[in-house]
């Protein structure tokens, strides 16, 4: 089983008027292909301040990250910005939708950005969106939409590029329970054994339908549960 994430001695420390608060001690822990995994702990226990640095939005204080046998390099911004376009679908709880464009435009955009033309990218959204259900909603503006299928449409977005990460930052957080189920049932299956999937949530029955189960506690990491 290949070992696509590791994270090496991450330290993460944050300063706020002089005072350090040390988020993330000394964490250890490799990410398997094929394996989805949840993040648990409680607020302020750093679950977004580490989904942000696998995601290369945020950079450790201290030790590595390596991903797909690559040491990352936290200054070579431009290759950062290419490994998250290539590798990652980042989903967050937020609506983050561009408010001015329509539901198959926000999906788009993410493949023209990775390099895809317009005519295939339009082609995948329009394939995506069908099998989210959500064929009928295409031209919608996200004002237009539910929080619910906002959050499918943010699935299919994380989704354009085809890959091997997904990371979702309290997905389903501002939706009822009606929906979270519906979105975690879209979410578990993108499962494939070349793709990885991390999800941070506060809620206990989304939490264990992962394969591994991490909790971050006093800035340690568990490994709980895990199924391997
Ligand atoms: N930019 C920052 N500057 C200073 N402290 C920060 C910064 N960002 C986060 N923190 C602190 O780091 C800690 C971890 O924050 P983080 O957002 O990762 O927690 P979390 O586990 O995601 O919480 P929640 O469940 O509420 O989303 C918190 O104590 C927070 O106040
Ligand atoms: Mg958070």
């Amino acid at each position: 089983m290949s070992n696509f994430i590791e994270i090496k001695n991450l330290t993460k420390n944050y300063y706020n008027q002089k005072k350090k608060i040390n988020v993330l001690k000394n964490l250890n822990f490799k990410f398997k292909k094929g394996f989805i995994y949840s993040l648990v702990g409680p607020s302020g226990s750093g679950k977004s301040t580490l989904l942000n640095i696998l995601s290369l939005i945020d950079r450790p204080s201290n030790g590595n990250l390596i991903i797909n046998k690559n040491k990352i390099d936290f200054n070579d911004v431009k290759l950062n910005d290419k490994i998250r376009s290539d590798y990652f679908g980042i989903i967050y709880q937020e609506k983050n939708l561009l408010s001015d464009f329509t539901a198959i435009e926000n999906i788009s955009f993410a493949g023209i950005a990775n390099g895809k033309s317009l005519k295939e990218s339009i082609h995948i959204s329009e394939k995506i969106l069908k099998k989210l259900g959500l064929k009928n909603r295409s031209k919608h503006f996200p004002a237009e939409l539910s929080g619910g299928e906002s959050q499918r449409i943010a699935i299919g977005r994380a989704l354009i590029n085809s890959p091997n990460i997904i990371i979702a930052d309290e997905p389903s957080g501002n939706l009822d329970h009606k929906n979270a189920k519906e979105f975690f049932k879209l979410l578990l299956n993108l499962k494939s054994e070349k793709r990885i999937i991390i999800y941070a949530t506060h809620n206990r029955f989304f939490a264990n339908l992962a394969d591994c189960r991490l909790q971050l506690i006093n800035g340690k990491l568990k490994s709980i549960n895990a199924r391997k």
